[in-house]
């Protein structure tokens, strides 16, 4: 086998075949939310794009979808934030250091970085949205000297759920990137601001509508009313870039358990253009 197939083969491989990786690192960030460290034993990097996914996989309990939520900028390990919901992230959240899981991938589609170098960069994330945006967000950091102005806008529904604490510490001091933040429902501690997140719109300066690539990473409430303000400001529909959570089974468009109309999201997103999703109304609705 040539070097070149070998490699083809590996990268076919890790579609259907999880690898196992190490846990290296947990941190409890809330009480649903845990952020794990893994790294391959071979140490090979995942070599993923910002916004792809990996199928996480417990033996004998299954597998679930994680998006990446560290930068390929940052080769040594990799980052998934897991919310506990059911079963298979149940047992995530029992992992401790040292422990081994399955990893297939990376799988889907994530941000064409090179379409973003050279522009303006606005990321409005909401609740878990913040878990794929973070991997974009830190390579964007990584690579400052490649982008213009950047600016982050991040809410969640109440304090208490806030993801990523530390990097929200270094962001706020950074002069790399204008960053705000808000909170649906402040408690009597919050010294921040409230409100939903469309309303950090007024924070940001006038955006350049030719030279300005946005990214809405949320649930689907929260994209509806983003999108009105981003078009608002005269962004173009091929500027606005957004991630989509269907329920996905096997990543790899065999199941069609993540199929919207005729498209495969676990193939051709789950990072799809604003165009691309109009299409698929009940993505959005
Ligand atoms: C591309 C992609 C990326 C994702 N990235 C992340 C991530 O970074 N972090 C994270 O915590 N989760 C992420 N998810 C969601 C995650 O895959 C599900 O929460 C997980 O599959 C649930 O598995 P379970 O066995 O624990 O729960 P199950 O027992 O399967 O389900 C428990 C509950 O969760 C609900 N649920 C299951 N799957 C989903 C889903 N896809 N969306 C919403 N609700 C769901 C079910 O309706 C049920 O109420 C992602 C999903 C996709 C498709
Ligand atoms: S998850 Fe199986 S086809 Fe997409």
């Amino acid at each position: 086998m040539t070097t070149a197939e070998s490699l083809e083969h590996q990268t076919r491989a890790s579609l259907y075949i999880p690898s196992p990786a190490r846990v290296i690192g947990v941190q409890q960030m809330t009480d649903l939310e845990v952020l794990l460290q893994l790294a391959f034993d071979n140490g090979r990097p995942l070599d993923h794009e910002p916004g792809q996914f990996v199928q996480v996989s417990i033996l004998g309990v299954g597998e679930c979808p994680i998006s990446v939520c560290s930068s390929p900028t940052r080769p040594d390990h990799f980052e998934l934030c897991v919310r506990r919901v059911g079963e298979v992230t149940t047992h995530i959240h029992k992992l401790e250091e040292g422990d081994v899981i399955g990893i297939r991938g990376p799988l889907g589609h994530g941000f064409d970085v090179a379409e973003l170098h050279g522009k303006d960069i606005l990321i409005v994330a909401g609740g878990l949205g913040i878990a794929p945006a973070r991997s974009l967000i830190q390579y964007i950091l990584d690579e400052r000297e490649r982008f213009g102005a950047f600016h982050l806008l991040y809410g969640s529904r109440s304090p208490s759920e806030l993801l990523y604490r530390e990097d929200l510490t270094l962001w706020r001091q950074s002069p790399d990137v204008n960053f705000h933040l808000t909170v649906d429902r402040p408690d009597e501690q919050w010294r921040g601001k409230s409100g939903v997140v469309t309303t950090l719109f007024k924070e940001l300066p006038q955006l350049n509508p030719t030279e300005t690539m946005v990214v809405i990473i949320g649930p689907p409430v929260m994209f509806k009313f983003v999108v009105l303000e981003v078009l608002a400001r005269r962004i173009p529909q091929k500027s606005i870039y957004c991630s989509l959570e269907r329920r996905m089974k096997c990543g790899v468009g065999i199941c069609g358990h993540c199929q919207v109309n005729n498209i495969y999201v676990c193939l051709e997103g789950p990072v799809f253009k604003y165009g691309q999703l109009k299409a698929l109304r009940e993505a959005i609705e």
